[in-house]
């Protein structure tokens, strides 16, 4: 294996000229493993180490070090408008790094961290401004993998993670996807396993009037409702919502105008969760999405192109009952009625759909409701708007 394996030859960023890093993975998948201490050394002598959390990997360093916080967007080719998370161990570390935490909002935290969740604070003058982009806010999670959070106490600082992906592609959720996209940028990847969940935190922000879910992850509305009433989506999100369920005609007609809502957490604008291939979501009745796959499917074949297929267990059993081997690539993402399933795969299911050269993949598409309101989020995301809805 060379270290230019798994890097965009194409890319003409400095890593591609010389790899910085023999990048090494080593196994954790305990609080206790000995492994952890020496990432924990390396964060707190200023390098970048990936380690595994319950949502994705992320790509840590010492948050409250400016220089180690600037090689991780150099490492990411992250913009540098885009702010980042700061990873606590416990609820003594919040403290120093906000002005200001809603006495009402403390039980909310006892229950839902550590977990899936982010919230937006006020942030004090101990955040470095490259953590949060210059803005007066900053983002905070604890995450419940034990591996994680032993790593952030044994570095003894808050662990500043993005997602541990190249800018735009897919988010990591094994140790192998981190190495695809970090080979030769960073000294470190530690290797926990499949990520739980693989959908990025839900984060909300507490510093508005009206508490706003920024990015939508596995707790749904509902559940977060009894925690901060009257939290709402986005209305960025709101109307990618609708674009999910209705023609994106009937979108641009509706009221809900994206350009009148801006996204409002930076990292929403960019072009997201992208592999390679183009993918299109059909959202619709089962087996007339499949039906309607098929055909698509014939259209590509005429131009030798190979589809990667992700729907659920009896779609994939149809479609290789149905379709060619050649040009087909078929995934399952789960059953379809248990969607946690369906949030564990789709991003290593769109990475493992690159590496078998599909030119094109055709997702099944769910209805935006409760955590599906995350998982097609990411989709539409991947898809660049792409849906169609199959009547
Ligand atoms: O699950 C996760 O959150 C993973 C793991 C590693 O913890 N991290 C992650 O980080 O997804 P990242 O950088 O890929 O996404 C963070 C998101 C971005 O959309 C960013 O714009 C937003 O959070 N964000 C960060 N700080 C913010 C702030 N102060 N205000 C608004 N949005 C913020
Ligand atoms: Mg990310």
């Amino acid at each position: 294996m060379s270290f230019f394996d798994g890097l965009d030859p194409n890319e003409d960023d400095d890593f591609n000229v010389i790899p910085l890093f023999m990048t090494r993975v080593l196994p954790a998948t305990r609080a206790s493993a000995p492994t952890i201490a020496e990432a924990a050394e390396l964060i707190r002598a200023g390098e970048v180490v990936a380690f595994p959390t319950e949502t994705v990997y992320g790509l840590g360093a010492d948050g409250l070090n400016e220089k180690a916080v600037a090689k991780i967007f150099k490492a990411k080719g992250r913009p540098q408008d885009n702010p980042l998370i700061l990873h606590i161990a416990n609820l003594a570390m919040l403290d120093p790094l906000v002005t200001y935490v809603n006495p009402l909002h403390k039980a909310a935290f006892a229950r839902l961290w550590p977990g899936p969740i982010t919230f937006i604070f006020e942030k004090s003058d101990l955040v470095p401004d490259a953590v949060t982009a210059g803005g007066p806010t900053v983002a905070i999670r604890m995450p419940v993998n034990e591996v994680a959070r032993s790593l952030i106490a044994q570095a003894d600082t808050p662990i500043a993670a993005p997602s541990a992906n190249r800018s735009g592609r897919p988010s990591p959720t094994t140790a192998y996807d981190v190495l695809e996209d970090m080979q030769g940028r960073i000294p470190l990847i530690l290797d926990g396993g499949a990520c739980d969940i693989g959908v990025e935190s839900t984060v909300l922000d507490l510093t508005e009037p009206i508490p706003t879910i920024l990015r939508p992850g596995f707790y749904p509305l509902s559940m977060l409702n009894n925690y901060f009433p009257g939290v709402r989506l986005d209305p960025a999100l709101e109307y990618q919502n609708l674009s999910a369920l209705e023609s994106p005609e009937a979108a641009r007609h509706s009221k809900r105008d994206p350009k009148q809502a801006p996204p409002k957490s930076p990292g929403m604008k960019y072009r997201h969760y992208a592999p390679k291939a183009l993918v299109t979501i059909y959202a619709g009745e089962d087996t007339k999405v499949l039906k309607r796959m098929v055909e698509d499917f014939h259209l590509r074949e005429a131009m030798d192109k190979k589809v990667g297929f992700m729907v659920f267990n009896q779609g994939a059993q149809y479609l290789r009952d149905t379709l060619p081997a050649k040009n087909t690539e078929i995934r399952s993402m789960g059953n379809g009625t248990f969607i946690d399933t369906m949030g564990q795969r789709i991003f290593r299911l769109m990475r493992e759909l690159d590496r078998a050269k599909c030119d094109e993949i055709f997702v099944m598409g769910i209805r935006p409701q409760g955590y599906g309101v995350a998982i097609m989020n990411r989709l539409m995301k991947s898809a660049g708007g792409n849906i169609i809805h199959v009547s």
